[in-house]
Order: structure tokens, then sequence, then C-alpha cells
């Protein structure tokens, strides 16, 4: 499974890109509006940051000025991945997108059923909400399991990003799920990397090398 950053905020693409394990970043307007940046401000010199795709959310919910603003966003870049909503304007607009050759990451996905009809209409991901679906007292490692033996039975080849990731245990259920992605929040990402018997293994070593006199 691949890893993505979910993030409006640089500093956060930057530092989790040194670690050498992403994948890709997601973003929506509420992080944006969280951060306080526009998309253009945020695409400045952001390129260099993302090995792979980078999924910009539109804020229209009819198709045609979907289709205008997803335009205009994949004008920041080739790897731009356009956000839609899972509606049916949502759909119309994934649509015409695929027709142009610009891929749609179908997002606010709570079904498995939604997650089909992204992948008929020629989405190349969709994004499933598990925390939100958790959050709610659904299962969203579930509804992974089922997005992925629907895709597998027939043969769709839409990426499913597990999305609305709330802790690690919910990117280990992503990845247990058969998901493609999870794209996971900064404040994830660094509790994924610590554990306290790593650092408790750290500190032994240390100890013991200095108690030693020894040098490499
Ligand atoms: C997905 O691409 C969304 O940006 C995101 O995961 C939403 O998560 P939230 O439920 O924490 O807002």
């Amino acid at each position: 499974m691949e890893l993505y950053l979910d993030t409006a905020v640089m500093e956060e693409i930057r530092e989790i890109a040194s670690w050498g394990i992403l994948s890709g970043v997601t973003t929506n307007p509420s992080l944006l509006a969280k951060a306080g940046v526009s998309v253009a401000d945020f695409m400045k010199g952001i390129e260099s940051l993302i090995p792979g795709p980078l999924s910009l959310e539109v804020t229209a919910e009819d198709a045609e000025t979907m289709v205008a603003q997803g335009l205009k966003l994949r004008e920041y870049g080739e790897n731009v991945v356009i956000k839609l909503p899972l509606t049916a304007e949502g759909l119309k607009a994934c649509g015409r997108l695929k027709e142009k050759g610009i891929p749609a990451n179908l997002t606010l996905v709570f079904s498995a059923n939604q997650a089909l009809l992204a992948a008929r209409a020629g989405a190349a991901y969709v994004s499933p909400f598990i925390g939100r679906l958790n959050d709610n007292g659904a299962e969203g490692a579930l509804l992974i399991q089922e997005i992925r033996a629907i895709f597998d039975r027939y043969g769709l080849k839409t990426k499913i990003i597990a999305a609305s990731v709330r802790s690690p245990r919910d990117v280990t259920e992503a990845a247990l799920g058969g998901a493609d992605i999870a794209t996971i929040p900064y404040a994830v990402m660094k509790k994924m990397v610590a554990h306290p018997l790593t650092d408790d293994g750290l500190r032994r070593f240390r100890t013991d090398w200095e108690n030693s006199g020894l040098s490499l």
C-alpha cells in the first residue's frame, strides 16, 4: 500500500517527503482553509517536493463548473488529479475530464455502491472516508474490504485511497483490507513512526555502548 500525506501545509510535506516514504499528496478545501492558503500559494514550489500524484479538489457542485475548475487546477501540473465529490454531477464531471485525459479522484465516498459508480464513471481513484464512518458507528475497514472485493471481482482498475484516517490502526486496517493507498494526516504519520519500545531499545543500546568504552 502506498502512503500519501493529507495536508495543505508545505512544511509537513517537506518533512515527510524527507523520510523517503511518500508517494503522493491529497488536500481538500477544509485543509486549505485551516492552513489559510489558496491553491495558488500552496502550489508555489511544491512540484519538487511531491514525488507522485497531487489531488486538488473542486469547490463547485455542478458538473460544468467542476470541469472548468478541474481544467484550471490541472494547469498546475501533469501530476495533478482532480478531486470531485461523489454526486451525480461529480460522476458527469469525472467522465468529461477523463475524455480530456485528466484523472479524477472521487471523494466523500461512504458506500461500496458509490465506489462502484466512481469506477464505472472512469475514476482513477476513489476515496472512502473510513474515519468519518467510524465516527458514525459504522465500520470503515469493512467498506475498504467490500470495495476491494468488488473491484477485484470485476477487474476494475480504479485505485482505492483510504481517506479520513484518524489513527495508526486505521492505516493497518486499510492495508489489511486491500487499499491501494492510504492518505494520512501529518500527526498520524508521526505516530506511525514512533514506538515506546523503539525508544527504550535505543536508550539501552546507547547506554551499553557508552559504558563499554569501545569504538566502531
Ligand atoms: C481525503 O482525501 C480527505 O482530504 C480527508 O482524508 C478527509 O478527512 P477528515 O474526515 O479528517 O476531514
